[in-house]
């Protein structure tokens, strides 16, 4: 079974785009798993674009690069299969890919097939270079059919950056999961905007079929290929990883693994948050006594977003996500730049003082017991930073 749940790993083009070849993939390889990635819930690792020669075969068939794949991706495949992982690899509905290598449009059988031939468990498929006339619906159908021809089980990541609003449709062509916005970069802006645009589509998104929010850029602090605009804080990583798993995106990471601070490896592998992420009812979070307004993007603070993404003007969050087993989580986020208390009035989230019952809660990050809370709770959250409880429903 697959994408029972988000489907966790790592994915090369955040921070290596086309600097990538075997021996930086099974460095990859080895450090999720000693690092405890695996162990985790990371299993796919993900070659991402610029892994191919510019042209095919005299067979018609993609052909890695030889300088920088020089034993071909079956080895790759076995190598990373070998240490418990799943492949991951990359392709694109296309006539070419994003960085013009040749993409599956009019092969996706051929294609497909070969992948499978070389073990791939993983493709993400992209939207590039797209004909004008072509039906993008009819060619993600495809690619998704090519894939199930195979007999092998695939996991298929359709990637048309939510173009014809593909939250309505990916589900009934066989996806597993789908983006639904433009590419993330390693600035604030860019994270949240994403966020904000999908809020209101997370109840669309759900076991065998995610609404993926996108690589994270967590721990990258600047360094690489989506290092555009101001770097983010400790603070903006921690609202960006938990977003994710608020949303119970996919978590894929972008960051060099290899090189992390303790506290951006520790945020990847907060067991408590991805919980979260996985929990089994996959249900969406619930934005509490929300006053905001969702409103274009003023035109001149678009510098770093890639696309006019929504903003909404209440700047204060307040989220309760229902978990299984009488769980829950209260999560608080401030976008001021400044200090702010957020509160979250119980009556708000069903249960009012009268009722007598109350949360018992835990802070995720620190995992610090607030006993038993009644009737309210207020937090002290850091400018451009969050706060998250883990939850239960008792008697108080
Ligand atoms: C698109 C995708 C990115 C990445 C690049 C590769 O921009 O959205 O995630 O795969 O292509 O060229």
């Amino acid at each position: 079974m697959i994408a029972v749940r988000p489907p966790m790993g790592w994915n090369s083009w955040n921070t290596f785009g086309k600097d990538i070849d075997e021996a930086l993939i099974f460095q990859i390889a080895d450090t999720m798993v000693e690092k405890g990635y695996l162990a985790a819930g990371y299993e796919y690792l993900v070659i991402d674009d610029c892994w191919a020669l510019k042209e095919r075969d005299e067979n018609g068939d993609l052909v890695p690069d030889p300088e920088k794949f020089p034993h071909g991706m079956k080895a790759v495949a076995d190598y990373v299969h070998s240490k418990g992982l799943r492949f991951g690899m990359y392709s694109c509905a296309g006539i070419l890919t994003c960085a013009g290598y040749p993409s599956s449009y009019d092969h996706e059988f051929r294609d497909a097939a070969l992948f499978a031939e070389w073990g791939v468990d993983y493709l993400k498929y992209d939207y590039c270079n797209f004909p004008k006339n072509a039906d993008g619906m009819n060619r993600y159908h495809t690619m998704s059919m090519a894939l199930k021809a195979t007999g092998r089980e695939i996991c298929f990541a359709a990637c048309n950056w939510g173009a014809e609003q593909s939250w309505n449709w990916m589900r009934s062509i066989g996806a597993h999961t789908y983006r639904s916005t433009g590419d993330i970069f390693d600035n604030y802006r860019s994270f949240m905007g994403i966020f904000q645009s999908q809020l209101e589509h997370f109840s669309q998104s759900g076991p065998y079929c995610f609404n993926d929010l996108d690589m994270l850029t967590v721990g990258m602090y600047n360094k690489g290929n989506a290092a555009i605009g101001k770097p983010c804080t400790d603070g903006e990583y921690r609202m960006q990883f938990s977003l994710w798993c608020l949303a119970g995106s996919p978590l894929m990471i972008g960051a060099d693994i290899r090189d992390m601070t303790p506290q951006m490896e520790g945020l990847l592998l907060n067991q408590r948050l991805i919980e979260v992420d996985q929990d089994r009812e996959c249900r969406p979070p619930c934005l509490l006594g929300r006053r905001s307004v969702a409103v274009p993007v003023p035109k001149e603070e678009k510098a770093d977003a890639v696309e006019p993404l929504k903003i909404v003007k209440d700047k204060l969050y307040t989220f309760i996500k229902h978990l299984s087993d009488n769980r829950f989580v209260i999560a608080y986020y401030n976008l001021h730049e400044e200090e702010q208390e957020i509160s979250c009035i119980f009556a708000d989230a069903g249960v009012p003082y009268a009722s007598g019952y109350g949360f018992q809660m835990e802070d995720m990050f620190t995992g610090e017991d607030l006993g038993v809370v009644r009737d309210y709770h207020i937090a002290v959250v850091p400018g451009h930073d969050c706060r998250l409880y883990r939850c239960r429903l008792v008697r108080a």
